[in-house]
């Protein structure tokens, strides 16, 4: 079986633009299947750094094909500033797919994210990206959404566009938002749709096939496990479902396919947005943290909330993700720290718990029960392998890998393709 999935097992950002990107070197495909520019991939290699956030990672290699799935929300504007900034950085030789059943963002969605936001009253405030995620996916849901293979017919476009906005308009009167013109929108997206026209097809047919010749692909994931619709820290969440197991629907490839999932994470915690963060701290050790590992978010610039590795958040993961090898990221960033915390369980009202409670008001009442380990101040950005790491940084490892049960498969040591050390082989 020749697919590998690449998820995020904590709130984002850890890292899945590096691996995959890393990964992508064996891959025939790659392929982003939820989510859409609320996330930012970042790539590092002959010095140079790239964001993405709706290009899949496989971008930089010519014979890769990079597949924008069915999951997706796309904003086409996005999208063309996107190629235009590869092209400005001289990558001009790839091959890109577009799904024809994924939905298309469009300016209102992105007016309806701000709206929703300030109908919320402080602390219930979800933190979104303001990029119109929920909006889309809410009207893929309401079954008034706009598909790329409607997108790209100008007379369906134009029609839904009338439609929804005559709708919408409404209630942006009533909130005393804007009005938003149809035909000056359709006036300026029919170029786009122009534009992604060529890269339009079927790509669940594509995936199958090509899975079905023994071809090599790699789903990679947007946001992490537990900004899952589904299974995450619910309201403050994504719109989507950023787990192995929605590969399949998200793709239109056949479930037998999937069996070997990567789980990203970092050797700490990260999260942007609202919402209860059991392993949050904030004092010096934080800022280190946040100064070191440049912890402002790709897409939106804000400073990212620091924790302490979360291994109920791991557990937990690899239940929803099945699992079965670890990527631990950024453990550069911890070194010169003396003492480094691992929070092994929750207390919940006295009582020790291993799991993520569903309602809110319960989990954020939980605290963290922490194990500590001795840090380790040696300069590990140019290790090759697991033994040349000092001892301190082994016994990190080993721990997470015990704690969250997942085998060790890569580690990495910056930011850049050359400082990552693989221990298993994910792809055979
Ligand atoms: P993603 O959303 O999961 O792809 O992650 P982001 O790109 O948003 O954030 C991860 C950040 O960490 C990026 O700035 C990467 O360049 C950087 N990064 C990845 N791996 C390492 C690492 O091992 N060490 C350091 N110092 N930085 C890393
Ligand atoms: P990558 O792929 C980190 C967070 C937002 C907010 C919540 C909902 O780079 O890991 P949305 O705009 O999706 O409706 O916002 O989800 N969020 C992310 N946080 N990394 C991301 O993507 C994220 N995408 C969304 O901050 O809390
Ligand atoms: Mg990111």
């Amino acid at each position: 079986m020749n697919s590998v999935v690449v998820v995020g097992t904590q709130w984002g950002d850890e890292g899945k633009g590096k691996i995959t990107d890393f990964l992508a070197k064996e891959a025939d495909a790659v392929v982003r299947f939820q989510g859409g520019n609320n996330a930012g991939h970042t790539i590092v290699f002959d010095n140079k750094k790239y964001a993405l956030h709706l290009i899949p990672s496989g971008i930089f290699r010519k014979d890769t094909v990079n597949v924008l799935a069915n999951g997706m929300v796309i904003n086409p504007k996005a999208l063309m500033k996107e190629l235009e900034m590869l092209n400005n950085g001289g990558i001009t030789d790839f091959h890109l797919a577009i799904s024809d059943r994924a939905h298309i963002v469009l300016p209102y969605h992105i007016q309806l994210d701000g709206l929703f936001e300030d109908l919320k009253s402080g602390s219930k405030k979800v933190g979104t990206t303001n990029k119109g995620i929920g909006p889309t996916y809410n009207d893929k849901s309401a079954r008034i959404g706009i598909r790329v293979c409607d997108f790209i017919d100008l007379e369906v476009f134009e029609d839904k566009l009338n439609d929804n906005l005559n709708y919408y308009n409404k209630l942006f009167k009533l909130f005393g938002k804007p009005l938003i013109e149809a035909s000056e929108v359709f006036n300026e997206y029919k170029e786009y749709s122009k534009q992604m026209k060529q890269y339009v097809e079927d790509t669940g047919l594509l995936l199958n096939t090509m899975l079905d010749e023994g071809k090599k692909v790699l789903f990679e994931g947007a946001q992490g496990a537990l900004l899952c619709l589904d299974h995450g820290t619910y309201p403050f969440v994504t719109s989507s479902s950023p787990t192995a197991a929605s590969v399949p629907l998200n793709t239109g490839i056949s479930p037998k396919y999937i069996n070997k999932i990567l789980g990203v994470t970092k050797a700490y915690s990260t999260r942007v947005g609202s919402g209860h963060f059991v392993t949050e701290f904030e004092n010096d050790v934080a800022k280190r943290i946040r100064d070191v590992g440049h912890e402002y978010g790709t897409t939106t610039g804000r400073p990212r909330r620091i924790g302490w590795i979360d291994t109920v958040v791991l557990r937990h993961t690899k239940r929803i993700s099945g699992i079965t090898g670890l990527s631990v990221m950024l453990l550069d960033v911890l070194t010169g720290i003396e003492t480094l915390k691992m929070c092994v369980a929750y207390k919940l009202d006295g009582e020790i718990i291993d799991y993520i409670p569903a309602s809110i008001k319960d989990f954020e009442r939980c605290e963290p029960i922490y194990i500590e380990l001795e840090g380790w101040t040696e300069d590990i950005t140019q290790t090759t392998s697991f033994s040349d790491l000092p001892l301190n940084t082994q016994n990190y490892l080993n721990k997470v890998s015990e704690l969250s049960n997942i085998e060790l498969a890569i580690f990495s040591v910056g930011p850049d393709r050359t400082q990552t050390v693989v221990l298993k082989d994910m792809f055979n």
